[in-house]
Order: C-alpha cells, then sequence, then structure tokens
C-alpha cells in the first residue's frame, strides 16, 4: 500500500481529483440514521468518472454503500471496464469499502486502485487484491 502525493488514479488520471469528486458527491448522501455521509467516485477505462454516495433506509440492513451505488450507475449506463475508485467520508476517518462492497467491485473489477484518505493531500491507494485477495466469482 501507498500513501502517494500526486499519484494517477489510472492513466494519468490524478487521484486527488477522484478523491475531491468522492467528496463533493457526499452532499447529496441520505443518512438520516448514521449521520456518516460517503462519497464515492467511480473511474472508467474510458475517462468517465460516475459518482455514488449512501442512501440509507428504515430497514437498516437495505441501505446502500456509496461504492455500490457508483458502480450500479455505471453498469447500468453499460460501463464495463473501471480502473479506479475514491471513497470519501470528509475528514471524519479513512472509509475503506466495507466487504459486501469489496465483493460488489470483485465481480467487475478485480484489479482496481481504491483511492482512500482523511483529505486529498494524503491518499492511500491499495489494489481490490490488497483489500479481497483469493476474491469469489463463479465460472462461466
Ligand atoms: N458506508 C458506505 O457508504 N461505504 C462503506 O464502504 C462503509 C459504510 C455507509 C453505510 C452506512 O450508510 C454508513 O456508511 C455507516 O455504516
Amino acid at each position: 500500500m501507498d500513501y502517494l502525493k500526486n499519484d494517477a488514479g489510472a492513466e494519468g488520471y490524478p487521484a486527488e481529483k477522484l478523491y475531491a469528486l468522492a467528496d463533493a458527491a457526499r452532499k447529496n448522501a441520505y443518512v438520516p440514521f448514521s449521520g456518516f455521509s460517503v462519497g464515492a467516485a467511480l473511474l472508467t477505462a474510458g475517462g468517465k468518472v460516475y459518482t455514488g454516495v449512501n442512501v440509507e433506509n428504515s430497514s437498516y440492513g437495505a441501505t446502500i454503500c456509496a461504492e455500490r451505488t457508483a458502480f450500479v450507475k455505471a453498469i447500468s449506463e453499460g460501463e464495463r471496464a473501471f480502473t479506479a475508485i475514491a471513497v470519501s467520508a470528509g475528514d471524519v476517518q479513512e472509509s475503506l469499502p466495507c466487504g459486501i462492497c469489496r465483493q460488489f467491485m470483485y465481480e467487475f473489477a478485480p484489479d482496481i486502485k481504491v483511492i482512500t484518505g482523511t483529505s486529498a493531500d494524503a491518499l492511500a491507494v491499495r489494489t481490490l487484491g490488497e483489500l479481497l485477495p483469493l476474491g469469489f466469482k463463479l465460472e462461466k
């Protein structure tokens, strides 16, 4: 895992920029229960960015995380190739993807870079393989 300044999130796209988009997306999080706003910004292989936020529910288990929201938006628009995802919960804490999100991402992007931190100045860049070694995928 590297803490890098000015690291390229993917093919010349700065990690700081992707993180800033994730952080800006947080304003639309629906978090009446936890008050914990998370934003995600997902970079496609084609250079497009899809953002997502956590959307909570009165039936707590129906909550969807920011990362899966971003993926579902992109997948439903026909995207299938992804290079990086940034996740921000503001400066409260570094917010790493939960186990469900790791598995969800593994389906589409087992090698994706995951960018996290509490400030764009000091970002952690890990691969999904580091976060979820030996992930599960059905063989066709
Ligand atoms: N959450 C995310 O959006 N992403 C994560 O990876 C961790 C957790 C959300 C779910 C819930 O709305 C809130 O954070 C507190 O768990």
